[in-house]
């Protein structure tokens, strides 16, 4: 059996795209850890892009790194103590990844990395961290870029590295249009998902059901560390948000809420805060936006694919492609920087998208897992 660890929003997504190339799909098994929980950061991913219901759910709720990154690998061990040996896959950067290789390669299980050999060189980010870690302990590399290999490569990896594209252009390809067709805002501002934000971060233009669109609005999304942490960069960041001319549509992380409300900290009023949405409401917000301004690594990429130019509130990106012809910006916590950004021409050259492949990764993915199945 070829066994799928997922447990966080990005993770749902990437292996959706894979198991949709799947083949034969009694071969796989889908494992979620339980990293992300509520119903608006998992449930509405397995909805919209049509997963199966996970296997085994591990149950793990949120947590300390450590503690969660150490429950996964405890219950995994047990899970796969009981199983035929098979392959396990793990997804990206998560703590969910990095107990997920660890369990297998403890017991010689082989793992296939999908979006291996990604790196932003900052080792404060705890994503870098399970990265290496997870890249160095796999046996099959997917790399989404040429980059990618080239890094593992300066780490002495090179074999088992494949270059398969990104599964997250297969994806957002495939739900382009279901997404645009929910017109954006109507659907946004209508939609049964949409709950009214709790207090303090309501917001008289929800609560009116009226946003003036077209003079055009910015999409946001806020969820590192390093932004949520530090209450006085969350707030600075915030204000910034505030100073762009235009109405920003903010789907709030729950990490980002929580510390909103612990601090205190409430948005200016052309900041509409939301729950987070789902993949396709999300996908037609971005398709709807005059400029996206986010801290995800997987929104930085969507945003280059729509052709929404992206200001990224960080002073790295294992993204870099995204960087070309001014498609995405690094401002870190430069509010004068982000507002300049945020108002600055969209680029005059199409995104070069076929750094990411050609829209085919899943299908190389799944060939490349087969392979690793023992006879
Ligand atoms: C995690 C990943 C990050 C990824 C992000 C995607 C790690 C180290 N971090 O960050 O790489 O970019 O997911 O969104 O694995 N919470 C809820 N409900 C949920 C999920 C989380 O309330 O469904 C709360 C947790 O209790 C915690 C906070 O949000 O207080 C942060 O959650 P955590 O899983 O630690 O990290 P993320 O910021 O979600
Ligand atoms: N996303 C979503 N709803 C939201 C915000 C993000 O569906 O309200 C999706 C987005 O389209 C992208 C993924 O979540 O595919 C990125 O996840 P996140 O930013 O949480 O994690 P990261 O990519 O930074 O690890």
């Amino acid at each position: 059996m070829i066994l799928h660890i997922v447990g966080a929003r990005p993770q749902f997504i990437k292996v959706a795209a894979v198991l949709a190339a799947a083949t034969m799909p009694a071969r796989h098994r889908l494992i979620h850890t339980g990293e992300h929980y509520d119903a608006d950061m998992s449930d509405v991913f397995f909805q919209d892009l049509g997963l199966p219901a996970p296997d085994v759910h591990l149950g793990v709720g949120g947590g300390q790194h450590g503690a969660v990154t150490g429950a996964i690998l405890s219950r995994l061990e047990a899970l796969l103590l009981e199983r035929t040996r098979g392959v396990v896959v793990v997804y990206g950067d998560t703590n969910s990844t990095l107990a997920g290789a660890l369990a297998a390669a403890k017991l010689g299980w082989p793992i296939v990395h999908v979006e291996a050999g990604l790196r932003s060189y900052d080792r404060r980010m705890p994503e870098e961290i399970n990265r290496v870690v997870t890249d160095h302990v796999s046996q099959a590399l997917l790399c989404p870029t040429r980059r990618a290999v080239t890094q593992l490569e300066r780490e002495g990896i090179t074999q088992g590295v494949f270059n398969t594209g990104d599964v997250m252009l297969d994806i957002a390809r495939q739900n382009a249009t279901r997404a645009v067709g929910l017109t954006a805002l109507g659907q946004f501002l209508s939609g049964d998902r949409l709950g009214p934000p709790p207090a303090p971060l309501d917001h008289p233009a929800l609560r009116g059901g009226q946003l003036a669109s077209d003079e055009g609005y910015v999409l946001a999304t806020i969820h590192r560390a390093s932004n949520t942490d530090d209450p006085q960069r969350l707030a600075a960041l915030i204000s910034g948000l505030g100073r762009l001319g235009r109405p920003v549509i903010w789907p709030l992380h729950p990490r980002t809420r929580k510390a909103m409300t612990d601090n205190g900290i409430t948005p200016p009023r052309s900041v509409i805060c939301t729950s987070p949405q789902g993949y396709l409401e999300f996908a037609a917000l971005l398709a709807g936006c005059v400029r996206c301004i986010t801290d995800s690594g997987g929104v930085q990429k969507e945003a280059f694919f729509a052709g929404r130019p992206c200001v990224t509130l960080r002073d790295t990106t294992e993204w870099p492609e995204t960087l070309h012809d001014g498609w995405n910006v690094l401002v870190a916590d430069d509010l004068d920087a982000l507002v300049r950004a945020a108002g600055a021409p969209t680029p005059n050259v199409l995104p070069n998208i076929e750094a990411y492949g050609d829209g085919q990764a899943a299908r190389r993915c799944i060939d490349v897992m087969e392979t690793y199945l023992p006879d």
